[in-house]
């Protein structure tokens, strides 16, 4: 039996990957994966525990006892539950996003992701988004696609959806702190945020959401 394919959905921070890859998942009735949802879970447990952000090992630790399971609602929205508690909302806030690509630089909070990330893959049928899934997670993904858009762009896209969650940021800031992030993701050692060879690039700057998730829906319904 043919699995159906993966779409793997690489990007930097604000690029409209989360967007794009629910409403792609939607349209085609496949699995949509957040993995940045399971970095910043893992980073809320760390936070919690008072972990020092530089400690590789002490990271790797609070990620190999986590439980992190994504859990698809009724309506279609995506649950986050870690040691079975429900952090959708808190894994979002500002102080998380400040933290976790320090808790992605870890090798093995990486590894023990990885891991969950292809056994949730095994069948087919995901949209799965991320920094590496081109590369590393599912390089064997049947279409890969990494999504762009200026830094400008991206912040503002990010400051709206903090601002319509009661958070105050100035754009100055949010293009600051997502330019470091990208830096952050960019150059580490394992797992870095890239294109894979093989990934078609999108500059989203100025396509909607509906123009990028139809270029990506006709790849997949012309068999390619
Ligand atoms: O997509 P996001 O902003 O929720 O991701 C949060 C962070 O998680 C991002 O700064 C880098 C990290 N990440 C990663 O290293 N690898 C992935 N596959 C997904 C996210």
């Amino acid at each position: 039996m043919d699995l159906r394919p993966n779409i793997a959905i690489d990007g930097p921070a604000g690029s409209g990957k989360s967007t794009v890859a629910r409403r792609v998942a939607e349209e085609l009735g496949y699995l949509y994966i957040d993995t940045g949802a399971m970095y910043r879970a893992i980073t809320l447990k760390a936070y919690r525990a008072g972990v020092d952000f530089d400690d590789m090992d002490a990271l790797g630790e609070v990620a190999t006892n986590a439980s992190v399971e994504l859990v698809a609602g009724p309506d279609r929205s995506l649950k986050v539950l870690l040691d079975h508690e429900d952090v959708t909302e808190e894994i979002r806030s500002p102080y998380i996003s400040r933290c976790v690509s320090l808790t992605a630089r870890a090798p093995k909070v990486r590894k023990r992701l990885v891991e969950l990330q292809r056994t949730m893959a095994k069948q087919g049928g995901v949209v799965m988004e991320g920094r590496d899934i081109g590369t590393v997670v599912l390089p064997d993904a049947q279409i890969k696609i990494y999504l762009m858009a200026s830094p400008e762009e991206r912040s503002r896209r990010r400051l709206k959806e903090l601002s319509a969650k009661g958070y105050k940021i100035g754009l100055h800031q949010m293009q600051a702190e997502i330019l470091e992030r990208d830096r952050l993701d960019a150059t580490r050692k394992i797992g870095p945020l890239t294109p894979a060879a093989d990934a078609e690039i999108i500059n989203c700057t100025s396509l909607s959401v509906e123009q990028v998730v139809r270029m990506i829906t006709e790849r997949i319904l012309a068999g390619r």
